[in-house]
């Protein structure tokens, strides 16, 4: 079922203090998987998506993501005077995938009010949040799936994977009714609970769509874990006056703020581009066999 949902909020103001120091001087969304800054792989797929308007929510340090998306004159004409044609247009598309908007949050006041920042921009439609930090893999279709049981329900979707029952402590957790292989009614939520109290090992990930209601949800959240304003709190408000719909998939989500899941984004990603994928894939076997694995 085609989308009516055209715009995305990309939350990209935190300080990314797990990815010191690498992110002392530089937003951790810039960080490179092969490539290409993470942010670029979270724009990517909600154009896929049918997302033509894009808000990124950004801080102090953050400007190298708005230079990223924006034209580089001096950049387009040395490629055009060196004839490197294909690079130019690679450059040129960036600069042209969605209407990008920016603001800032002021305060890294957490990632809920990060969203409350957005409310003037987004208006009074459905929306999705798409965190800057966690790539989802094309193949896992995570959001289109989401977008479509938003257009079968109507009500706010949250994107769920089963975690070890020790990590749970870290994320946002859901008490799930099953309602088919994928999708789940969530009758509660509650952010960063503790091991021996988690009501399931369902973590929430960062990808969710929204109906406007969330904003008002949102202003009523006091700092909840972390001192932080939490977009969790927010949904449990939510689901006492309107379901909200959990969209559960096992494989394909990293969090790149997280430094062994940002290598383990590297190597996969690696291993599937034509161009450097056949030396890759020698090199790592040849690092297996010194290593004694596999
Ligand atoms: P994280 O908790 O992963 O981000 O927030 P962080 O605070 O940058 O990370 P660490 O723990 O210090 O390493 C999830 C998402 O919410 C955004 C972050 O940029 C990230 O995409 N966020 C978080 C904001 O935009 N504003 C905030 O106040 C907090």
């Amino acid at each position: 079922m085609a989308s009516t949902v055209r715009k995305a909020v990309i939350p990209a103001a935190g300080l990314g203090t797990r990815f010191l120091p690498a992110t002392k001087a530089q937003p951790k969304e810039m960080l490179a998987l092969v490539d290409k800054p993470a942010i670029q792989y979270v724009v990517e797929e909600a154009v896929r998506s049918g997302i033509t308007d894009i808000l990124i929510i950004t801080g102090r340090g953050k400007r190298s993501l708005e230079d990223h998306f924006d034209r580089s004159f001096e950049l387009e004409y040395y490629l055009e005077q060196a004839g490197k044609f294909d690079q130019l247009k690679e450059m040129r598309e960036i600069a042209e995938m969605a209407n990008i908007h920016y603001v800032r949050q002021g305060e890294p006041r957490g990632l809920g009010h990060a969203v409350l920042v957005a409310r003037e921009h987004v208006g009074d439609q459905p929306f999705v949040v798409m965190l800057g930090d966690d790539i989802m893999h094309e193949r896992a279709g995570v959001l289109d799936s989401m977008l479509d049981v938003f257009e079968r329900h109507r009500g706010a979707v949250v994107a769920l994977k089963e975690v070890d029952p020790q990590e749970i402590q870290f994320y946002g957790c859901a008490t799930p009714e099953a309602i088919d292989d994928h999708l789940v009614r969530i009758l509660d939520i509650v952010e960063k609970p503790a091991v021996e109290s988690a009501p399931s090992n369902l973590a929430v990930m960062g990808r969710y769509v929204f109906p406007p209601s969330i904003f008002d949800a949102l202003d009523q959240v006091q700092p909840g874990s972390g001192d932080e304003i939490q977009l969790t709190d927010a949904i449990k408000l939510l689901l006492a006056d309107e379901a909200v719909y959990g969209w559960t998939f096992r494989h394909g989500r990293f969090d790149v703020g997280n430094k062994l899941d940002y290598l383990r984004a590297t190597v996969e990603l690696a291993l599937e581009r034509e161009d450097l994928g056949p030396g890759f894939r020698a090199f790592l076997a040849g690092v297996a066999r010194r290593e004694g694995l596999g």
